[in-house]
């Protein structure tokens, strides 16, 4: 029933509606069609047709787990050959999903996380280390390259007790060279015909089996050493996929499916909160009031402490609100997509046969102008008090996705993110380039490209 869902204009054969895109920013080029055609929408390449959709009442019967389950399409399908059945790429019947949840589950829990806080701490001080030396030097610092640093630093560390020296390169570390090769061969293959990929990507495959090599090696010689050691990462999340058995079924892990798991903690579990605090930052140099008010709450709540505990990164309020407005403008998963368990009608309009399946447009449900009003492109926290929040529907901000395949590391990531804004606005004075132009950049996850920012140091008040 495709027909009744708009597309753009112009179509060419086979190549479809590419005219006018720019590959290196499918996601944007979605979100521009997506002003133009509305909450639902089709765009076509290269013979392959995709429903896009957006507007929030849509989003909402998709989010309905009875009738629609995740779909492992697209950029999820292709990085199958670097993460397999790991939790992330797992399709939906694979029973390693399941056994891989129940077994990990307990590694998110709010124990677990309080355990990890203290490592967090630790690499937190090695970025201040690090943006110390950069001011006293008089050098503005490279954010999404040192907040790349830090999310890396603190998987590694809390997920795998490794080290990956991130903060003593000059160049990232080659895993994360390989990794985001992976990633961006993951995005091309969507932009090319899948027969014609082998020949038109030819060199790119080549570096992309060799990039997948180095992940797997790496991952191999971190899950030797454990072993060797004879565990004893105290319980953190290798330790679980080395030792814990199913609470039920007391089945374990199999090593293959350790590694997988180990390369997609390291991926999912970094990108997207380093962007997510990229965007924060650039957020919060642009709005200085904004940014003032964010650290009189870190001031009040956290006093004269050396560090903050556990409990005191939870009641920073404001600064959560600047988190999560800046990943309702910029959430740095964009898109997830959603399959129809059995034939269906989409929100009593669109029938969708059993597996038919659309992506939602992250980005654009959280302008929709029904929902976050006729000034959505605004930024502003505010609309993230307790009381705004309860007066929007359901499922209307989506940036960890929906349903039982929602992201694990939701937790992780507030935690971490509002813990490290915590630090440096207590800590830095942020300073943008007037002339600083927001420009994303996308590899299948999001990033501002290019930011700087000027620090200046401050003297805590007392
Ligand atoms: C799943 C976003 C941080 C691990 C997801 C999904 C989204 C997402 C949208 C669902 C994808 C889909 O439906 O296809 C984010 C964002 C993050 C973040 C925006 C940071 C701001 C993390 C962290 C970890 C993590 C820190 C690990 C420590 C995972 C895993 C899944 C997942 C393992 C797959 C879950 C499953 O299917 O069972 N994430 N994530 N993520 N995320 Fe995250």
């Amino acid at each position: 029933e495709l027909h009744r869902i708009p597309h753009p204009p112009h179509r060419l054969p086979f190549l479809g509606d590419v005219l006018g895109a720019d590959r290196r920013t499918p996601l944007q080029d979605s979100m521009r069609l997506a002003r133009r055609l509305g909450p639902i929408f089709r765009r076509k390449a290269f013979g392959k047709e995709f429903v896009f959709v957006w507007g929030a009442r849509l989003v909402a019967d998709l989010a309905d787990e009875s009738r629609f389950a995740k779909h492992v399409g697209l950029g999820v399908a292709n990085l199958r050959p670097v993460a397999g059945d790991g939790l992330f790429t797992a399709y939906n019947h694979e029973p390693n999903w399941q056994l891989a949840h129940d077994v990990l589950a307990p590694g998110f829990s709010r124990e677990a996380m309080a355990g990890y806080h203290t490592m967090m701490l630790d690499v937190a001080a090695r970025l201040t280390d690090h943006w110390d030396r950069a001011l006293a030097a008089g050098r503005t610092v490279d954010v999404p390259g040192d907040m790349t640093r830090l999310t890396l630093e603190t998987i590694a560390r809390t997920g795998f007790g490794h080290d990956f020296g991130s903060f003593e390169r000059a160049c990232p570390h080659p895993f994360v060279t390989a990794m985001v090769g992976a990633l961006s061969y993951a995005q091309r293959l969507n932009t090319v015909p899948a027969p014609l990929a082998p020949y038109l990507l030819r060199e790119a495959s080549r570096r992309n089996a060799a990039d997948i090599t180095h992940l797997n090696d790496t991952v191999d010689a971190l899950v030797r050493a454990r072993r060797a050691a004879g565990g004893d990462g105290r319980g953190d999340l290798l330790d679980r996929m080395l030792e814990t058995t199913h609470p039920r079924t007391g089945e374990r892990l199999s090593a293959q499916n350790v590694r997988r798991q180990v390369i997609t903690f390291l991926v999912a579990g970094h990108e997207t909160t380093s962007g997510a605090l990229s965007f924060a930052l650039y957020y919060l140099a642009r709005h200085p009031r904004v940014a003032a008010r964010a650290r009189a709450e870190v001031d009040r709540v956290w006093g004269a402490a050396a560090t903050p505990g556990y409990e005191q990164v939870a009641k920073l309020r404001y600064v959560r609100r600047v988190l999560d407005e800046s990943l309702r403008l910029w959430p740095t998963a964009p898109a997830f997509a959603r399959e129809a368990r059995q034939d269906t009608v989409l929100a009593g309009e669109h029938p969708m046969r059993r597996g038919a399946w659309a992506l939602v447009l992250t980005p654009m449900l959280h302008r929709d102008p029904e929902v976050w009003g006729p000034d959505a492109e605004r930024f502003d926290p505010d609309r993230f008090e307790a009381r705004a929040v309860r007066a929007r529907p359901p499922h209307v901000f989506k940036p960890f996705g929906t349903g039982a395949r929602a992201c694990i590391g939701r937790q992780f990531a507030l935690h971490e993110a509002t813990l490290v804004l915590g630090l440096l606005l207590r800590r830095y004075e942020l300073r943008i380039d007037p002339g600083y132009r927001l420009k994303v950049t996308e590899r299948l996850t999001l990033m501002p490209e290019a930011l700087r920012l000027r620090l200046e140091r401050r003297t805590p008040a007392s």
